[in-house]
């Protein structure tokens, strides 16, 4: 199994570049089996969550192929309606086919998902949705399955904002009768990437990127071409990672309002931070100080660059208060930043990070889930000596070659086979 070997102690310099937002993709991906024929999709990144996706699609008879970071997907041959335990256990984001299997073929049979260990992560909210837009809904084996000859527009109010909840509504809505309001939707710069493409279908759409969304429900959709969106989750793991070793990193091919949280953070933090229309710029800094930080929704500080930001923290002069308000249970990787020397009490929901910097000693440690893992790259570029992180097929789920572009921007890190 590969690991990652990180010999810390080198300041970052240079440029890099952003690869397309692995979750703006999936939903993407699976959107398109909401219209027969062939889609056409830009900047879609390497990764295995792309790979498992492409499988699944396969599986439902939709073909895909390759031609550089462009992926074509052909959905023209009538397929099965069941994504199996084999395929949606490797990948959460599985449960993102039953919108549109069940409103383009009345029928959608779904594995209940396995993916990130990060809490009991739950899919009531997308299966209540669902039944709101008129299927009937059972489960037997460890699958759901959901019916409904055609679905009907509803007013969807989420008790609790979900990202992927949000988007199998605007999937599913897209080909009912009539008109859906989804209230309290995610307004996350991925839900709006997915509006864009339904839109490019013919979907009718109003109000994505704000916590109301209009959704006119229409007879059929048209393949449509489209460019993914930047992973501004990259993006900030990156910029994190100059920022770690003092160095100076310009991130490339993103959009820097989507990281406005994490910008406003580490300018408070007192690392200065330029940005240009589709780049950001963090410069070399001896010392830092610690600043609490707190998850939540699209705008506020995303769950997905937490564990990377405590990583900086480790090294912050202070004491930061991390609080993690989305995902119960993410806390893994602070036993793994223990191992490394960092001075952090975990709680329920808060974690207290006491800064040191310096203080890192490289030893092995394990990646628990993707952004786990990032964070304990990162923290291998400061410790001194050798970090080996294994079990990093995590890492390989959503980081497009984390080690070569981080190699390229001076750090001494290897992968071994
Ligand atoms: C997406 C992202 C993930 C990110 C998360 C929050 C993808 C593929 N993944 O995950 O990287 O960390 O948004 O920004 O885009 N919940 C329920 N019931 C449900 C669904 C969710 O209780 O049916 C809860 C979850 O347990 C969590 C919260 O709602 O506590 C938010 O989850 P959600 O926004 O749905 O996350 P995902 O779409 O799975």
């Amino acid at each position: 199994m590969d690991s990652i070997i990180v010999r810390g102690g080198h300041r970052l310099s240079g440029t890099v570049a952003t690869s397309g937002s692995k979750n703006a993709a999936l939903p993407i991906l699976f959107a398109s089996l909401l219209a027969d024929g062939e889609h056409r999709f830009d900047n879609v990144p390497y990764l295995r969550d792309i790979d498992s996706t492409q499988q699944l699609l396969a599986s439902l008879g939709a073909e895909s192929r390759r031609e550089g970071d462009t992926l074509v997907v052909n959905t023209r041959a009538p397929g099965a309606h069941v994504a199996d335990y084999e395929t949606v256990r490797k990948m959460r984001a599985s449960i993102l086919c039953l919108g549109p299997l069940l409103a383009r073929y009345g029928e959608a049979r779904v594995s209940l998902p396995g993916g990130c260990a990060i809490g009991s992560r739950p899919i009531d909210l997308h299966i209540e949705t669902m039944r709101r837009l008129g299927a009937e809904i059972t489960s037997d084996g460890g699958y759901v399955t959901a019916r409904a000859q055609r679905l009907h527009g509803a007013n969807i109010l989420f008790e609790k904002v979900t990202v992927g909840g949000t988007e199998n509504a605007l999937m599913a809505a897209s080909l009912a009768h009539g008109t859906t309001v989804i209230e309290n939707a995610a307004k996350e710069p991925e839900v709006v990437d997915l509006a864009r493409y339904l839109q490019a279908m013919g979907a009718k759409i109003s109000g994505a990127g704000t916590s109301v969304i209009t959704i006119e429900g229409v007879d059929s959709l048209q393949p449509a071409s489209h460019r993914v969106v930047p992973d501004r989750i990259e993006a900030g793991t990156l910029l994190l990672a100059g920022a770690i070793t003092g160095g100076q990193v310009t991130v490339e091919n993103c959009i820097p309002v989507h990281l406005q949280a994490m910008i406003d953070k580490m300018r408070d933090a007192g690392f200065r931070i330029d940005t240009g229309e589709t780049s950001i710029t963090v410069q070399g800094n001896d010392g830092w100080k610690a600043v609490d930080i707190a998850t939540a929704p699209y705008p506020g500080f995303p769950t997905d660059l937490q564990a990377q930001f405590m990583a900086l923290m480790t090294q912050a002069k202070g004491t930061a208060v991390v609080t993690e308000h989305i995902f119960e249970n993410r806390f893994m990787h602070v036993q793994e930043l223990v191992r490394l020397g960092a001075d952090i009490t975990p709680m329920t929901q808060v974690a207290v990070v006491r800064g040191k910097r310096g203080k890192l000693d490289g030893a092995p440690v394990m990646a628990t889930d993707l952004r786990a893992s990032a964070c304990l790259v990162l923290a291998g570029l400061v410790a001194d000596g050798e970090t080996h992180i294994s079990r990093i097929y995590h890492l390989d789920r959503g980081y497009e070659h984390l080690e070569r572009k981080l190699a390229g921007l001076g750090a001494d890190i290897e992968r071994a086979h």
